[in-house]
């Protein structure tokens, strides 16, 4: 797989031709690029536990967010993050790191053992707890309130394993098999069950912010599934499954684009209000690179027109509106955030977000050089005449002058957005979330482990298109099923068990109940109703773990609050409703309850039922209004 050497790499210029920037000043970026490359990894593995410096208290495998504990808490491990920084240790690992072994094994007992915590997503038993986002990092549940589920963790682990797996495979050693179809496979099936059954429900994005269907979770589903399915079908598996529903997410994925870029977010909620331009898409065009590909639209692929376009309007959405853009010219790589409309510390650029339009650029460069041709179409112009003034409509080959001058074009504006990442980088080499978009200080939480990640994906990247090295392997994309004439919803039952060879408890993911609890419970704006008991279900009568309720359907005739709740089949539990004040003052039923959970049904299809009551205690009173 590694086609020549590292440090070949690093010296190497261009394959494709000469480079329009001095040689010297561009083998300065490719040192400064290997140095933080070194930190940046430390930094990740500072973050795992349970021997990481800076993860004390972590669980072996647990990969934490950051350890700020404060302003923002990230102490806990997220799914997403943790997987794409998995995916990209793998890639490493693969790469000759082979130290990290330990590492990805602990993080797969780890995720094995997740899967079975039941949590406010639901449970094993249905499935639906594995969209549950985060974990504290002793690998218990988070009760606070928090936009779940989000359906993009299960796909980017699956994906991450299904990697590790394809290399043990690759190795022909019996241990490695082994590990592979009976260790492993089945917390990825888990997964792909998973994706295969909710794909087509919404849940938040990958910022945690919005509910309903996310660009990147449908995108990194359906890669998910193409190269699940694949792995299955090596490992003797049954497979039919996950395959019928990949062209239906194809179909879906295709109506995120709305003729001009690729929309983030889609059957949002009536609040929602945005462009809908944001980095998503171009993290998604990463997260789904594939170096066998064709610059295809359908799948987004980092050299393809639609891709290219959404990257050059977000990119143009933030020019006017950081301060440390100010001096930048319409078309000079700028510092970038999340999407233009983001509030959170005061809405500023992150690293992450800035790396990856460079990674984007270089994983086309290396798709361009393979395919040895590229195409500068009436989609894709706009981007063109951004990095090259003189870029015209055509086809241009590798062979021809203008091939050589588009790439480097392209080289030198990807490279402009590491240096401006690096510029606003402390000199320690430590990276935050986020930087001042005043004056580029570092901002939010500290050390941020997907930053990190971020940067060493992007340096493979570029060694992969400045060099024969190829960071990155193929999933599968070039036989991705085709579009279909009409797009379908879809669902598979999924079938759940823990991967108890992995390491998930014995006796854990027993079959649960989906009980929704309805309460009739009057309460003025700002006052809500949770939902506790005597379980860790439920919260165990602690008012801060309590289960909070939905009002989508509360009206003036009736004042609902519903609770779904995943419950051990045939169990007894007490259980009663709270009222929370919006000056913190809880409010307890004054009587507490019982319910008998049904028995376990004998279909595969998670049973159900629903409980109805009417709130009894006392109820709060709104605070008068101040003129
Ligand atoms: C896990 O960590 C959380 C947060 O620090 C803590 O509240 C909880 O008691 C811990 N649980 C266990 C079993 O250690
Ligand atoms: C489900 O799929 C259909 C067909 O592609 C699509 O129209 C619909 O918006 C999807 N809904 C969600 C929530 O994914
Ligand atoms: C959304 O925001 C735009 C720009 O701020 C505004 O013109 C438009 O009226 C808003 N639409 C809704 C539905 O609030
Ligand atoms: C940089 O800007 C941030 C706001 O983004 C501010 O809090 C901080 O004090 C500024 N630091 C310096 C050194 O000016
Ligand atoms: C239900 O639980 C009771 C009491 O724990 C037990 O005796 C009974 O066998 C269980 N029934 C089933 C079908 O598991
Ligand atoms: C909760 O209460 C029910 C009914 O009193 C009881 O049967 C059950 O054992 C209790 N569960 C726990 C975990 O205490
Ligand atoms: C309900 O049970 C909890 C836990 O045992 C107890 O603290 C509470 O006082 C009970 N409430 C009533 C009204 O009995
Ligand atoms: C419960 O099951 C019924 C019948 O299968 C289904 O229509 C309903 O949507 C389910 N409720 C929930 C909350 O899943
Ligand atoms: C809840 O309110 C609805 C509408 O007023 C009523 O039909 C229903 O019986 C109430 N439920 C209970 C348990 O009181």
């Amino acid at each position: 797989m590694i086609l020549r050497p590292l440090v070949a790499a690093l010296v190497a210029t261009t394959v494709y031709g000469a480079a329009a920037e001095p040689l010297r000043s561009r083998d300065d970026l490719a040192g400064k690029i290997e140095k933080q490359n070194k930190i940046s990894l430390q930094g990740v593995l500072n973050n795992i536990g349970p021997h990481g410096s800076q993860a004390p208290g972590a669980s072996a495998g647990v990969i934490i967010a950051s350890p700020s504990t404060e302003n923002p808490n990230y102490f806990y491990t997220w799914t997403r993050d943790a997987a794409l920084t998995m995916k990209m240790l793998v890639d490493e690992f693969i790469h000759g790191n082979f130290w990290l072994r330990t590492t990805i094994q602990d993080y797969i007992k780890a995720q094995a053992i997740l899967q079975t915590v039941s949590n406010p997503s639901g449970a094993l038993g249905s499935g639906r707890g594995l969209g549950e986002p985060k974990y504290y990092s002793n690998l218990t549940r988070f009760n606070g309130d928090w936009g779940r589920p989000q359906r993009d963790g299960p796909a980017l682990r699956a994906t991450a394993l299904i990697t590790y797996s394809r290399w043990l495979l690759s190795t022909g050693r019996k241990s490695d098999v082994t590990e592979a179809k009976e260790v492993i496979w089945p917390v990825i099936q888990n997964d792909l069950y998973y994706v295969s059954q909710y794909w087509n429900s919404t849940g938040f994005d990958l910022w945690e912010e919005v509910l309903g269907s996310s660009f990147f979770a449908t995108a990194v589903q359906h890669r998910a599934l193409i190269e699940g399915a694949a792995l299955g079908k090596r490992l003797g598996i049954q497979t039919s499954p996950f395959e019928s529903q990949t062209s239906n997410i194809l179909c879906f994925l295709q109506a995120y684009w709305n003729g001009e870029y690729a929309l983030s977010n889609i059957n949002t909620q009536d609040w929602y209000n945005r462009s809908g331009i944001d980095a998503n898409t171009v993290l998604t065009s990463i997260a789904t690179f594939d170096p066998e590909a064709k610059c295809d639209d359908a799948l987004f692929q980092p050299c393809s027109p639609r891709a290219l376009a959404s990257l050059k309007v977000y990119v143009d959405s933030f020019r006017d509106i950081y301060t440390i853009n100010k001096d930048a010219s319409e078309t000079s790589p700028v510092a970038t955030g999340r999407y233009k409309e983001d509030v959170y510390f005061e809405g500023n650029p992150w690293y992450l977000t800035t790396l990856s339009v460079a990674e984007q650029l270089y994983d086309a460069i290396q798709q361009w050089s393979t395919i040895n041709t590229l195409t500068v179409c009436e989609t894709s112009l706009p981007f063109w005449k951004s990095v090259y003034p003189s870029a015209k409509l055509g086809t241009y080959r590798k062979s021809q002058r203008e091939f050589n001058k588009l790439l480097d074009a392209v080289l030198n504006y990807a490279d402009g957005f590491v240096k401006i990442a690096l510029k606003y980088t402390p000199s320690s080499g430590a990276l935050a979330e986020q930087y001042s978009r005043e004056n580029g200080t570092a901002i939010s939480a500290r050390d941020l482990t997907w930053s990190y990640a971020s940067f060493i994906t992007m340096r493979g990247a570029r060694l992969s298109a400045t060099s024969e090295y190829m960071q990155v392997p193929s999933w599968g994309a070039p036989s991705a099923p085709q579009i279909p004439s009409s797009c379908k919803p879809g669902s598979v039952p999924g079938v759940y068990a823990p991967a108890l060879k992995a390491g998930a408890p014995p006796g854990s993911g027993g079959c649960t109940i989906l009980v929704t609890f309805n309460v009739n419970a009057s309460t003025f704006y700002g006052e809500n109703v949770y939902l506790t008991g005597n379980t860790t279900d439920l919260g165990q009568w602690n008012p801060n773990d309590a289960v909070p309720g939905s009002a989508n359907e509360y009206t003036a005739e009736r004042p609902l609050w519903s609770f779904t709740v995943e419950l051990p089949a045939n169990s007894s539990v007490e259980y009663g409703y709270l009222r929370k004040e919006p000056d913190g003052a809880v409010l307890m039923e004054t009587r507490n309850r019982t319910l008998e959970v049904p028995l376990c049904g004998d279909t595969i299809f998670a049973p159900n039922a629903t409980v109805e009551d009417e709130w009894v205690g006392p109820t709060g009173t709104p605070v008068a209004k101040l003129l």
